[in-house]
This record gives structure tokens, C-alpha cells and sequence, in this order.
């Protein structure tokens, strides 16, 4: 009888043995939080297919931010909700825009200085039909213009950081756009702001939660001229490629549950620091699951994440922020 040498269960015995042999680990500090600024005061208004996350007047944006910082999450992702929309973005770039207000008052509140702000950078939430860009009409048909889009993008970009923002990231999928963005920045003295790009971001079913909370449904046609086709890796390490030799400092792979084979890969072959966001749809879906009971809520969400991780991502953008935060705490 050839009786195991090797148990590999000697090493599981116990919770001090397993952790001693643990090979990856989270720390709130590479948590990123989402949040979504809208107009008014003392705005609180829930995501329904979003438990637990809403959109908030700037005010209340503020307490939620000095909450995050008390947690040691690492930093917060912003989106505007603006009070009006059209077919050049207006909102996205306005020197008044929510997102740049909503800057300029987490700037001065006590938090800031424990808490990256990133300010994304898109116009889906600004213009009146929901895409990403500038269209183009022409009868039936229609285009969406790169060129033109990427001049709105990089000037949103600075606006941006000109409102404080630490690190801009642009999640709009246009060709070029990081390069013009770090044109414009240079260009208006802040050389020293940091690019993430959404370098690889996929046409997913799984932004379908995100579209209700910033209000950025395309109101005809869909994305899958400019994010990527689902199917593809091999174009993700292109856009990645691309990205980084237009000078982005750190890149975002998105979505993640469904795609961490893309951020392994990406792991192996770029040595920038990485992240991924788990978007609306992992955490809807994985909500409506423990409101069925059919899931445990911690372990799932704590699972989750460590998933992530351990295909590669430093960081993760994730709705969990501030729930993982206090688990890990
Ligand atoms: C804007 C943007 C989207 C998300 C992040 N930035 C929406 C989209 O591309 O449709 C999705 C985030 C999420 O689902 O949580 N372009």
C-alpha cells in the first residue's frame, strides 16, 4: 500500500495553520468606491437593482466619503448625475459640472487627504442619447465619432483634475484617447496627474445596473463599436498595449468575474499596476441572490473579491467597498 507522502490537508487542519500558508490577501486600501453625485441637498435616492447603493446630493456624498476614509478604503470612483443633458456632453467638461463641484467639497472636507479621488471620465452620463461620444447622424444610421469624441474626453479629463481630482479615468473606449488626454493635461500644468485607463473594457450585459444608477442608457443602438467583443483576449493586450504607450500609468479591466482570465493574462505581461471593477451587474446578481437566501452574503462577497485578487488585480473597483472594508477591518 502506497500510503500519501504528501497530505496536503496537514495544512488545513487548523484557521492559524491556514493562514499561515495563505497566498493572497485583500486590505481595504486597494478597495475603490463608486459613488454617483447628483443635484440637490440631502439626496439620498437608492438603486433599486443596487441595494445599498444610491445616488447622493454632494452633501451627502461628503459624509459617505468621510465614512469610506474612517474604513481605510484606498479611494472613490466618481460619476455625475447633471441636471441637464445634450448632444455635445456639456455637463462632462462645464467648469460647474456635478462631478467637478463634487470634487472641489470632498477637496475641502477631512477626508481627502486619506482618499484617492478618480474622477472617471466619459460623457455617456452627460449627453442626451446615452453614448459614449459624439454621434453623427445620417438617416437611419448612425456613427459614433471617434476624433471629435476624444477632443470632448481629453477636455473633460482636465476639468477634472483641475477640480481636484487625483487620477483621471477614462472609460469611454475611443482610439487615442489617452494620448490626447495627456496632451491636454500637460498642457494646463498638471503633468503630474496620473492616467488610469479602462484600457480593456468589454460590451457586457453586466453594466445593466450602472445604467439606472448614472441614468447613461444608450437611447438607441448599443456599445459594441467602441468596447470590445466579449470573446476576445488577444485585442485586450492590443488595447492595453496601446494604452500604455500613450501614456497611461496604471490600467482597469472591466468587467471581472466574468473576464479574470483577461486580467491574469494581463498580470503576466505588463508590469503597471493593475486593477478591476466589479460592476453593477456582479454585485446586482450576487444581491438578488442573498435576498433569496441562496447565498451567504459575506462569505460570497468576501469570496468574490479574493477571486479577483487572485487572478492579478492590485486594486478593485467594487460596490462592496465599504462592506468588505468592515469585514476586513
Ligand atoms: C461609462 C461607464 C460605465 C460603467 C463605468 N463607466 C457604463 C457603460 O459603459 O455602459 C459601468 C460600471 C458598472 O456597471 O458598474 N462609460
Amino acid at each position: 500500500m502506497d500510503f500519501p507522502i504528501t497530505r496536503l490537508r496537514r495544512l488545513r487542519r487548523t484557521e492559524a495553520m491556514r493562514r499561515f500558508v495563505r497566498e493572497t490577501s485583500l486590505e481595504p486600501s486597494a478597495l475603490v468606491y463608486p459613488l454617483f453625485l447628483c443635484p440637490g441637498e440631502g439626496v439620498r435616492r437608492e438603486i433599486s437593482s443596487m441595494p445599498g447603493v444610491f445616488n447622493l446630493s454632494i452633501d451627502e456624498a461628503v459624509k459617505e466619503a468621510e465614512e469610506a476614509a474612517s474604513l481605510g478604503i484606498g479611494g472613490l470612483l466618481l460619476f455625475g448625475l447633471p441636471e441637464s443633458k445634450d448632444e455635445q456632453a456639456t455637463g462632462a467638461w462645464d467648469h460647474n459640472g456635478i462631478v467637478q463641484q463634487g470634487l472641489r467639497a470632498l477637496k475641502q472636507s477631512r477626508s481627502a487627504k486619506d482618499l484617492l479621488l478618480i474622477a472617471d471620465v466619459c460623457l455617456c452620463e452627460y449627453t442626451s442619447h446615452g453614448h459614449c461620444g459624439i454621434v453623427h447622424k445620417n438617416g437611419d444610421d448612425y456613427e459614433i465619432e471617434n476624433d471629435a469624441s476624444v477632443n470632448l474626453i481629453a477636455k473633460t479629463a482636465a476639468s477634472l483634475a483641475e477640480a481636484g481630482a487625483d487620477i483621471v479615468a477614462p472609460s469611454d473606449m475611443m482610439d487615442g484617447r489617452v494620448e490626447a488626454i495627456r496632451d491636454e493635461l500637460d498642457a494646463a500644468g498638471l503633468e503630474q496627474t496620473p492616467i488610469l485607463s479602462y484600457a480593456a473594457k468589454f460590451a457586457s450585459a453586466f453594466y445593466g445596473p450602472f445604467r439606472e444608477a448614472a441614468d447613461s442608457a444608450p437611447q438607441f443602438g448599443d456599445r459594441r463599436s467602441y468596447q470590445m467583443d466579449g470573446a476576445n483576449l488577444r485585442e485586450a493586450m492590443r488595447e492595453i498595449e496601446q494604452d500604455l504607450g500613450e501614456g497611461a500609468d496604471m490600467i482597469l479591466m472591466k468587467p471581472a468575474m466574468p473576464y479574470l482570465d483577461v486580467i491574469r493574462a494581463a498580470r503576466e505581461r505588463f508590469d503597471v499596476p493593475i486593477g478591476a471593477y466589479q460592476v453593477s451587474g456582479e454585485y446586482s446578481m450576487l444581491h438578488a441572490a442573498f435576498a433569496k437566501g441562496w447565498l451567504e452574503p459575506e462569505r460570497a462577497m468576501m469570496e468574490s473579491l479574493l477571486s479577483i485578487r487572485r487572478a492579478g488585480a492590485g486594486f478593485i473597483v467594487t460596490y462592496f467597498a465599504k462592506e468588505a472594508a468592515k469585514v476586513l477591518a
